[in-house]
């Protein structure tokens, strides 16, 4: 079925639904929208969850007071609806004082500043049950190569993220933490760019337990790499705790279009992997689907809801076309002879050595290379056409 239901763990950024269209070149053409409307409708239309910023849901600056009126309104609407908030994240970048970064601003104010902020707000997501702490560095970077000293900012950012690991487990909090990696806007250059760069840091961190990755479609793709080859290197080092879900059309700004609206054989390779667990099964994704799209700035409230809903729709399209393809007895034989089952086999037998494999003159010394590969193909195309034409509904 392609009814977005609870089951299917559908969440949407409160910023993503709520963005105004404001942009570098222009005004908004929405009003904004308030965070009860936000909850009703997500509910109406099948989502099971909402996650935000602190600004947000207030703004920043507000008083002690308004903050508690926000978060009240929110958890009325929470518990009317039964919706939930599967994860909570912090705005270090919209406020001027961060526009040389938060955990590795220069300024060393501005680094606790941000740690209070990033605090004050990890007890609010403990107090909503949310299980997950995004943390996306937009502005911690650089511009210019003379004005950040990167090894030191990476020691900031290991500082900052060990002491937040501290906290959560001095505090029994069941938070785990995912790092956003994007490789650039709004800095010239973002540190920790990309899935790679981010799993190599969490593994210098005290509590790498505690810390996984939440990769975005966009930001992979605007590094030019496969976001689906990303997620699963992710699984495969059991590290993908969050996904932000979204659309790119090629290397350019984050275009934010909604889930397969931009390159849409990968967004079908990356739902067979979260759904089936590619070829021969094997860890797979339980969290959220969360959606991390901009509506676009032609669109009126009428155009925000329908690209919601197009989110889930196509993410739920893209889950049957993937899971016929999986069982088109066509796509198994192709599978075959394609000999993507056969990696899954260990290159070494059962306790064979090294000296083992010396010894065995079939592998190499009776091995003809030339002969073993001439004219034997793998069929890879033929496969891909398959994978295709399920995708498209010729199959
Ligand atoms: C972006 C990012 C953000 C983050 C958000 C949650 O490019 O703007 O994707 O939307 O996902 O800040 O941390
Ligand atoms: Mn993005
Ligand atoms: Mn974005
Ligand atoms: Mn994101």
């Amino acid at each position: 079925t392609t009814t977005p239901t609870r089951a299917d763990k559908f969440s949407f950024g409160l910023w993503t639904i709520g963005y105004n269209g404001t942009d570098p070149f222009g005004g908004p053409t929405r009003p904004q929208l308030d965070v009860v409307e936000a909850v009703t409708k997500l509910n109406e239309l099948g989502a099971y969850g909402l996650t935000f910023h602190d600004d947000d849901l207030f703004a920043f600056g507000s008083t002690d007071a308004e903050r508690q009126k926000q978060i009240d309104r929110l958890k009325q609407v929470l518990s009317d609806t039964g919706v939930i908030v599967p994860m909570v994240t912090t705005n270090l970048f919209s406020a001027p004082v961060f526009k040389d970064g938060g955990f590795t601003s220069n300024d060393r104010a501005v680094r606790r500043f941000a740690l209070r902020k990033v605090l004050r707000n990890l007890d609010l997501a403990a107090e909503l049950g949310a299980k997950t702490f995004v943390m996306w560095g937009g502005r911690e970077g650089a511009e210019y190569d003379a004005a950040k000293d990167i090894r030191a900012a990476l020691e900031r950012y290991r500082e900052a993220v060990n002491l937040l690991g501290q906290y959560v487990t001095d505090k029994g909090y069941d938070i785990k933490f995912a790092i956003e990696p994007k490789p650039n806007e709004p800095r010239g250059d973002i540190l920790l760019p990309t899935v790679g760069h981010a799993l190599a840091f969490i593994e210098t961190l005290e509590r790498p337990e505690l810390v996984g990755v939440n990769p975005e479609v966009g930001h992979e793709q605007m590094a030019g790499l496969n976001f689906a080859a990303g997620i699963a290197q992710a699984l495969y080092q059991g590290k993908l705790f969050h996904i932000d879900l979204n659309g790119q059309r090629g290397i350019k700004y984050d275009q934010d279009l909604v889930f397969g609206h931009g390159d849409l054989q990968n967004a079908f390779a990356l739902v067979d992997l979260l759904e089936n667990g590619g070829p021969n099964g094997g860890p797979s994704y339980e969290g959220p689907r969360h959606f991390d799209y901009k509506p676009s700035r032609t669109e009126d409230i009428t155009g925000v809801w329908d690209s919601a809903a197009a989110n889930m729709r196509t993410y739920l399209l893209l889950k049957e076309r993937a899971q016929a393809f999986r069982a088109d007895p066509e796509v198994q034989e192709a599978l075959e002879a394609s000999r993507v089952t056969q990696l899954s086999v260990n290159t070494l037998n059962d306790g064979e050595s090294y000296d083992d494999l010396l010894a065995d003159t079939s592998a190499y010394e009776e091995f003809d290379a030339d002969a073993y590969f001439g004219g034997k193909g793998f069929g890879f195309v033929r496969l891909q056409q398959l994978a295709l034409e399920h995708l498209i509904g010729a199959r």
